[in-house]
């Protein structure tokens, strides 16, 4: 068990992005109930994905990770978790065919409800306002009571995951994320898209191959692996108060896990190696990433590796880059060197999205070509140093929003007012998220063919 380590240890700790409640009573209340609810999911499935990273780790399988920014109370619904769902199973399908790779498939979804601010106010039009901090802590309305943190928020951020894990256990073990289904995940509006081409002429491949399977006796009906998938769930390990009331002993191991999610992560703006979001993660045993930014020098790397995964265990820690399209050269080379030189197994994966925020038409924005710049520049430095690029982290959703510009149908800057519809910032939409997947198949496939002994390995 790890050393001078309890739930709350964090609470003896400088921390940063904390909200300030003014009714402590309230919360204090809020976080007993939390502490005598179920968990939202189980040490055995945390685990597992631990094992599964550990194969990315190890250069044999390739992480997925993406969702909202921000979750929200309002865009609750089936439909939203649905539509999200299928373009994930697309881009999977995708990566999968694309790599001949397993795919780890994890959603930044069913608890990503806290943002990180860089103020901690809001102006507009001279009024000052407490920033929105999201909905598990306030309201985004521009309005004094809803920008007071409310307590209650995080009972409400707990049963919507409740909900949403459930709808996504369902979707993936029974029977929507069959892989017979290849064809019916299409969304109308990607249809007669450049992707959806694309995408049709992959799915009609695999449907030729399911059918020989069928004639040899290997069908869905008799094969799990054909008609369910692992789908995980993970968000940012934000607000502590939450997280420690949701840590539990695992009664298998007596380890702790934080049962919130199955993966979470620590914020490129909470990484400080003695603070208190730091202390909460080195204790827990779920896989943790860990945002990368421009300000991380080695020594600081290897000083949180040294805390977060002190075992070496492959498959415990990601490492999640976020430069920026023409940072991402500078800094990631030194890095990836500083772990290589100590040994240390990591998950390496590409955030391309919040190094490429930009503010286009008074609308906070990502241009496609830099988001789609980054990853081609994050797998050439992989390249470069030997080193194996493990996964994308993205911020998308199933809608057709007009949120980040470019893609195949070419979203301008004035066609952001269309239908910007995010809590916090600017996501993929469908047609964009699948194009991002064919480019990442595309490099993975470069990126095997170059390494032949691995695909040895592999078969
Ligand atoms: N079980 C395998 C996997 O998860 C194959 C599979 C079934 C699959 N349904 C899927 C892969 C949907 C991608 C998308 O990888
Ligand atoms: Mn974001």
């Amino acid at each position: 068990m790890t050393k001078n380590w309890t739930p709350q240890s964090w609470r003896g700790k400088p921390i940063k992005q904390v909200p300030f409640y003014p009714d402590a009573q309230a919360l204090a209340d809020v976080e007993s109930r939390l502490r005598s609810y179920p968990p939202l999911v189980f040490a055995g499935e945390a685990r597992k994905l631990t094992r599964q990273l550990g194969e990315v780790a190890d250069g044999r399988a390739f992480l997925l990770q993406g969702g909202d920014c921000a979750e929200s109370f309002a865009e609750h619904g089936a439909d939203n978790i649905r539509d999200f769902f299928r373009v994930f199973l697309q881009m999977a399908v995708v990566l999968t065919f694309g790599a001949s790779q397993p795919v780890v498939k994890v959603g930044r979804i069913a608890g990503q409800f806290a943002k990180p601010r860089s103020s901690d106010v809001e102006i507009k039009d001279g009024v000052e306002l407490p920033a929105y901090r999201g909905d598990i802590i306030n309201g985004i309305d521009f309005e004094a009571a809803s920008r007071i943190p409310d307590p209650n928020r995080q009972d409400m951020a707990y049963r919507q995951s409740a909900a949403t894990l459930n709808l996504l256990r369902a979707f993936a073990q029974g029977g929507y994320a069959n892989l017979e289904n290849v064809h019916q995940w299409m969304l109308g509006f990607v249809g007669n898209s450049p992707q959806g081409e694309r995408y049709e002429a992959l799915a009609k491949r695999i449907s030729e191959t399911m059918d020989f399977m069928r004639s040899i006796g290997i069908t869905s009906e008799s094969n799990a692996r054909l008609r369910e998938t692992d789908f995980y769930t993970s968000h940012e390990a934000l607000l502590l108060g939450y997280e420690e009331a949701l840590t539990r002993v695992d009664s298998t191991s007596g380890d702790w896990y934080g049962t919130s999610g199955h993966m979470i992560w620590i914020g490129d703006r909470t990484r400080q190696p003695d603070h208190a979001h730091v202390e909460y993660c080195r204790g827990i045993k779920n896989p943790l990433g860990l945002k990368c930014g421009p300000s991380l020098d080695p020594d600081g790397l290897l000083k949180l590796i040294d805390l977060l995964n002190p075992e070496n265990e492959p498959g415990r820690l990601t490492l999640i880059a976020r430069f920026g399209y023409d940072k991402v050269s500078d800094h990631l080379p030194k890095l990836i060197r500083a772990v290589q030189k100590e040994g240390r197994k990591v998950v390496w994966s590409c955030d391309p999205m919040h190094g490429n925020t930009i503010t286009a038409n008074g609308y906070k924005t990502r241009p496609f070509d830099r988001i789609l710049k980054e990853v081609e520049t994050f797998f050439a430095v992989h390249r470069g140093e030997g080193s194996y690029p493990g996964g994308i982290h993205i911020e998308m959703t199933g809608k057709n929003v007009t949120e980040c510009t470019g893609g195949a149908r070419a979203i301008s800057a004035e066609d952001l007012s269309d239908r910007y519809h995010t809590h916090c910032d600017p996501r993929l939409n469908a047609d964009q998220a699948l194009e991002l997947a064919f480019l990442v198949a595309e490099l993975l496939k470069k990126e095997r063919d170059a390494q032949p002994q691995k695909k040895v390995v592999n078969g």
